[in-house]
């Protein structure tokens, strides 16, 4: 059996100045012993200034987004793959529901973004999950792996990672439960196919706190988080990474 090594992902979405980059130190100082894998993926804006603030440590950087367009050229405002490669990036989060949701994105679309990080050397993040009303239809698992389906790459090669983030959950401070959340985590890892399932890590996003990481995290099939909010404290970013370790 493949050993999937746990994944701590902080999303600070669109938050933080660079006055907020003392972050990196307070985390760092609140780390208990080897962790487990952790990435920060600040606004664009800060990657770069954080990349510097964290040299020397094991925390990778991620992005929030990047363009479909594997190439550069007139895409006024996009932000490449190769361009967070470049700044230090290991990962970037595609297909998060706030841009699916604000921005319009189809999986379509989300397949590209995710091929696009492949190309330059990223791992995507794939986001999914269902809204409340389906889930209340008992549509939950049907809405996933649709979504799952339609936005994963075609490029056979690259490591991937899937974050399970259930809308209803986010920003909201009602998590998915255990049961839940496993039972979601393994209707996609066995949707991924058996060998592609097994090695690919599930993160589980929505509402992670410090309160309820451990529950979550005992799941069998729950690789890690994909952490919002409480990742823009540092005292609680580490506080679930001292957890998940
Ligand atoms: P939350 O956000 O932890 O603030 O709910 C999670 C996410 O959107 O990735």
């Amino acid at each position: 059996m493949a050993t999937r090594r746990t994944l701590i992902a902080g999303n600070w979405k669109m938050h933080g100045l660079r006055r907020d980059l003392v972050w990196a130190a307070r985390f760092r100082a609140q780390l208990a012993g080897p962790a487990c894998e952790i990435v920060v993926c600040p606004p664009a804006t800060l990657i770069g200034a954080l990349a510097d603030t964290l040299s020397g440590s094991d925390v990778a950087l991620g992005g929030q987004d990047c363009a479909a367009n594997a190439e550069e050229g007139p895409h006024t405002g996009d932000i490449s793959a190769r361009m967070l490669a470049d700044l230090g990036c290991r990962y970037v989060i595609v297909g998060h529901s706030e841009r699916r949701e604000t921005h319009y994105e189809s999986d379509a679309l989300v397949r590209a973004k995710a091929e696009a990080a492949i190309s330059a050397g990223l791992v995507p993040i794939i986001c999914v999950g269902e809204r409340l009303e389906e889930r209340e239809a008992g549509k939950a698992e049907a809405v996933v792996l649709t979504q799952l389906a339609a936005s994963l790459p075609r490029v056979p090669a690259g490591e991937i990672v899937i974050a399970y983030e259930p809308v209803w959950a986010i920003g909201t401070g009602l998590n998915a439960g255990p049961d839940e959340a496993q039972a979601m985590h393994a209707a996609i890892r066995a949707a991924l196919g058996a060998d592609t399932g097994e090695r690919t890590r599930i993160l589980y996003g929505g509402s992670v706190k410090p309160a309820n990481a451990a529950d979550l995290l005992a799941c069998p099939d729950v690789d890690g988080a994909l952490v919002g909010g409480a990742s823009l404290d540092p005292e609680a970013f580490a506080l679930i990474v001292n957890l998940a370790s």
